[in-house]
């Protein structure tokens, strides 16, 4: 394997580099995040960065941007040596980020997201919109400055923050995990849009976790390996395969395919679900569906179609207009979110910093929530710390939960090991009925497949599955069957063992046609 990495791309002269670092460390308190890492970015190409959950990508990048001040080394930025000591300095150096999770304010239209701090430049009024409308004319962004951002998908989101950052006169742009969640077709298009920053001269380093994605759109990529960087690889001379192994620094075990385990016990049905919205059309609109014990059934579709109110119905977080939800012989239909979790129903959420944890509260209160009224976690009315502790410790060890300790809170973990420990905390609970929203979304390749062998062995003892994803390979991989959900309505069924990647995305967009049956 040692014969397809360079420890140095080739850097012709004429090819300058934009950034270089050079021996970064990073220490926080019970980890080393960053070890000594060098990074050569040459100007004009797109760069990505992949290693596994917690490995310090992050970190490098929000050093790069000014965020945080490396322990040691040192930064160049087209050649010249450079200290950057705030966001502000490092645009002032042509540097821009777009972050893991977006931040941009709902309740205000685009323009006054974009010139937000940065007044400066053009104003406030018709020659910042004018300016916006070039920059997205440029690039074909399709931005519209006069939107409100509450009002628009991820896609657009994502977007307006590449547009922010253009705005500011960002030569370098830094993207962190821009794809995690955009649909396969909003990846075509991220990518073509990063191409043409790219022919534009601009630079792109980019950090993902979907290796296919990552060798069709690199230029070059830099394997980091916990805090280290281990390989400098030309996309060409490396399969997605090579490169995961490259990451976790062994060989990666091969999947396997399994027999049905579908029982004709019916764990969870909707019958007739519809939700109104004031004014509009329905976001759920007579949605039926059965599980049962033993079977996983995938969920596709654009993002806004309804899947987020479906999961939300069955949680009891929103109440349906007509129809009815039953969980085995109950009607949960009314049930609140407590009593649904506590009669053995486990929430993978979309969102995990709104809906999954307590971000300034230590891990082990983060492993409480939502089971407060169950063992181990409660001695007579109280809670029990010590047990509560106990059994965190061993949800981080069991699922891999990188981190120095169960003390820390949750928001000083890495995206993906926010995920891990979220996953573990629900299925510690051995649910009956498993309701996965994205449940791999921003998790590397190796935590991936654990997590997927979790659902499966959990599904191969009864657990019934609902998974909601955007990753066509999840769900066709995962489920027994798919339908897709597109303006509130469910598609019939799909088998995942004939059913093509096209056959799913025409149907998500509605572009196959087909009659959709209620
Ligand atoms: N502010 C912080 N305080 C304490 N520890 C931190 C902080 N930021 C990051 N870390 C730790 O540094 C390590 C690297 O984290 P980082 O976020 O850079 O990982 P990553 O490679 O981006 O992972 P992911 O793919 O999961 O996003 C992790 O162990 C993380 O817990
Ligand atoms: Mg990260």
């Amino acid at each position: 394997m040692t014969s397809v990495v360079a420890q140095d791309p080739a850097v012709s002269p004429a090819q300058a580099l934009a950034v270089e670092l050079n021996g970064i460390t990073k220490r926080f308190p019970g980890v080393v995040a960053n070890k000594d890492i060098s990074l050569q970015v040459r100007r004009g190409t797109i760069h990505a960065i992949v290693g596994e959950n917690g490995a310090g990508k992050s970190t490098l990048m929000k050093i790069l941007y000014g965020v945080q001040p490396p322990d040691e080394g040192t930064i160049a930025i087209n050649g010249e040596p450079t200290s950057l000591k705030s966001p502000t300095e490092a645009i002032n150096a042509g540097i821009g980020m777009v972050f893991q999770h977006f931040m941009l304010a709902d309740n205000f239209t685009v323009l006054e997201n974009v010139v937000l701090g940065a007044e400066k430049l053009h104003g406030i009024g018709d020659a910042a919109r004018d300016e916006i409308r070039r920059i997205s004319s440029d690039y074909g962004l399709h931005v519209n400055p006069d939107d409100l951002v509450a009002d628009l998908g991820v896609g657009d989101r994502q977007r307006i923050e590449i547009l922010k950052v253009l705005y500011r006169g960002a030569k370098i742009l830094i993207l962190d995990e821009p794809t995690a969640v955009l649909v396969p077709q909003e990846v075509n298009e991220l990518f073509d849009h990063l191409r043409e920053l790219k022919s534009e001269g601009l630079t792109v380093i980019f950090i993902s976790h979907k290796l296919d994605e990552v060798l069709s759109v690199a230029d070059d990529i830099t394997v980091i390996r916990r805090g280290t960087t281990v390989a400098a690889v030309n996309p060409q001379d490396v399969t997605a395969r090579q490169l995961a192994e490259l990451m976790v620094g062994s060989e990666l075990p091969s999947p396997q395919t399994e027999e049905s385990t579908v029982t004709d016990k019916v764990m969870l049905e909707l019958a007739g679900v519809e939700l109104a919205a004031a004014g509009r059309a329905n976001v759920l609109d007579g949605v039926s569906l059965t599980i049962h014990a033993g079977e996983i059934l995938g969920i596709a579709g654009v993002e806004g179609n309804g899947q987020a109110e479906l999961v939300e119905v069955i949680m009891g977080m929103r109440r349906p207009t007509a129809g009815e939800v039953r969980l085995e012989d109950d009607d949960i239909t009314t049930w609140g979110v407590r009593e649904i979790r506590e009669a053995g129903v486990g929430y993978i959420p979309e969102d995990r910093h709104r809906h999954g944890l307590l971000l300034e509260a230590p891990l082990w209160e983060n492993m409480i929530l939502g089971h407060q009224t169950q063992a181990p976690n409660i001695k007579g009315p109280l809670i029990d710390a010590r047990a509560a502790r106990a059994d965190t410790q061993r949800v981080v060890t069991e699922f891999d939960v990188r981190t120095p300790s169960i003390l820390v809170t949750a928001a000083s973990l890495s995206g993906g090991n926010q995920q891990k420990l979220i996953i573990g905390r629900e299925m510690s609970h051995t649910p009956r009925v498993l309701i996965a929203a994205h449940p791999t979304r921003g998790v590397d390749v190796g935590a991936q497949a654990a997590i997927w062998d979790l659902i499966k062995h959990a599904r191969r003892n009864g657990m019934a599955v609902l998974l909601v994803s955007a990753d066509l390979e999840e769900l066709m991989g995962l489920s027994d069957t798919i339908r897709v959900i597109l303006r509130g309505r469910l598609s019939a069924d799909f088998d995942p063992d004939v059913v093509t990647k096209e056959q799913l995305g025409a149907a998500m967009t509605g572009a196959d046609g087909s009659e959709v049956q209620r």
